[in-house]
């Protein structure tokens, strides 16, 4: 299809996501030469402007390197923008035929990037299925979370979709699944004989998989207090991890054999109790060394009295064969001491044990973000005379091993799979319905009764419970997570 003309219809692009990440991502998408060579892109927002405008605003977010000058203006040529509303039909019919201008030719294909707040998207929605569909070609929409803020009103979402679209135009990003050492868990697992037998309750105590991020809510205080960090962070993004970790052995790589058993691993998950976790809020450090941070509360978006959780540690199990009794622990916050994404799959101690304790767990780490890495700790002979154990890695470290541009950003990846119709790493229906009704009670209960979350200073490891937790739940701390 690549051959043939193609439009990226960019929605709310006048807004934050579509200058600082989506005109950034379709930039270098292009300038690599991975996109259909007969690309047009088309910005569509309220904001009365043209595409000069964008240009400017989004300017400061795009890299262009020494020589790609020329090519960064042939990619301005290829876009253009169209000013509308999100709720008149008028409007897209314009829009309509703007694209169609440009569409020569038998074929042509329509990508829409909804980059637009949730209380428009039924509208875009509505409106994209009336007026804009390509009349000759795919029609795929990307849509990105929030997709819902429980369970009732992500099937009400689900319902509109399917009424205006098949499952196989809905591109649903969760951009984690287009992160590199994400899409290496399954390599990991089904092409390494040595761990596919040892990953299992048998032999592994616990997994723990975290999120830590260096700042707060900045200026997103509005967005986040009516979503908190289970639903921005864990409901999505650590459970899409987690299913990848636990799900049995797909029959082949065709997306919808992983989607099926990403689901089946879902369906045996108990929905999450309330002695199953914790969750935090930062404050304030102003008599802090270094950097005065101010806390969750001081944020002037933020409700005075909010009780919305920027940190929360939850433990799942998977009620199946390969896990029963073993614990999940999902682990989230913002305004910590750093920023990291890893999994942690934490092997029981060796039994029979002749080293008076010194042995201590193997631990596969794989660590999604910053700086991604493969790394397994295990026990060795000191080298040297004497006969003593030490705590060691093999190692692989990408900087070390590959160059860094062998590692592509998610989005890139993502948008480029929309192009070529692949929907191995986007989320289905299913596994959203699943993942809310594993959340949902949980969230249901902590609103309801006000549960208050307990404080963590901002810029530390986060409350000082957590580690309490981690030990209770068969994790052994080693070192600094
Ligand atoms: C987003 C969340 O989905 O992921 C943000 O809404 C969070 O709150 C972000 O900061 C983290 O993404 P990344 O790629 O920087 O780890």
């Amino acid at each position: 299809d690549f051959e043939y003309p193609h439009t990226f219809i960019l929605l709310g692009a006048s807004g934050d996501l579509a200058k600082k990440k989506i005109y950034p991502t379709i930039w270098y998408l292009y300038r690599d030469n991975l996109l259909p060579e007969k690309t047009k892109f088309f910005g569509y927002a309220r904001t009365k402007q043209s595409i000069s405008d964008v240009r400017e605003k989004s300017k400061k977010y795009m890299k262009v390197r020494a020589g790609e000058e020329e090519k960064f203006e042939k990619f301005w040529q290829a876009n253009d923008y169209c000013p509308g509303s999100y709720d008149k039909r008028v409007d897209y019919e314009i829009l309509n035929q703007s694209i169609t201008k440009f569409e020569k030719g038998p074929i042509a294909n329509r990508i829409f990037y909804l980059a637009v707040p949730p209380t428009v998207f039924e509208d875009v929605t509505v409106n994209i299925r009336n007026a804009c569909i390509s009349i000759k070609g795919f029609t795929r929409v990307i849509i990105e979370k929030p997709f819902g803020r429980d369970d009732v009103s992500s099937s009400k979402l689900s319902n509109h979709l399917a009424g205006l679209f098949k499952e196989e135009q809905i591109y649903r990003i969760d951009h984690y699944l287009g992160k590199e050492m994400v899409q290496n868990l399954m390599t990991i697992r089904f092409a390494n004989q040595i761990f596919g037998p040892s990953w299992n309750r048998e032999n592994i105590a616990s997994v723990l998989i975290s999120f830590k991020e260096p700042f707060g809510t900045e200026g997103r205080g509005g967005y986040f207090d009516d979503f908190g960090i289970i639903r921005d962070v864990m409901q999505n993004h650590l459970l899409q991890i987690l299913s990848l970790v636990a799900m049995e052995k797909p029959v082949s790589l065709n997306p919808n054999d992983i989607r099926d058993e990403k689901v089946k691993v879902l369906r045996h998950i108990r929905p999450i109790k309330r002695e199953d976790i914790l969750i935090g809020q930062y404050v304030g450090n102003p008599d802090g060394q270094g950097d005065e941070k101010l806390g969750y509360l001081d944020d002037p978006t933020v409700p005075k009295d909010s009780v919305t959780p920027t940190y929360a540690l939850a433990v799942v199990y998977i009620n199946n064969a390969r896990w029963q009794g073993i614990p999940f622990i999902l682990r989230c916050g913002k305004a910590l001491n750093e920023r990291k994404a890893e999994v942690r799959v934490q092997y029981r101690d060796v039994p029979g044990d002749i080293f008076d304790g010194h042995a201590k767990r193997n631990e596969l780490v794989i660590r999604v973000q910053p700086g991604e890495a493969l790394y397994l700790k295990l026990m060795s002979k000191s080298p040297g005379m004497k006969f003593d154990l030490v705590e060691t890695e093999l190692d692989l470290t990408y900087s070390m091993r590959y160059r860094e541009a062998d590692v592509p950003d998610a989005y890139e990846r993502l948008i480029l799979d929309v192009f070529m119709g692949t929907q191995m790493h986007f989320v289905r229906n299913d596994e959203l319905t699943e993942a809310w009704r594993i959340f949902t009670p949980i969230l249901n209960e902590l609103e309801e009764q006000h549960v208050k979350p307990v404080p963590y200073t901002y810029g530390s490891r986060g409350p000082s419970e957590a580690d309490k937790t981690l030990a209770n739940y068969d994790f052994k701390y080693s070192g600094s997570y």
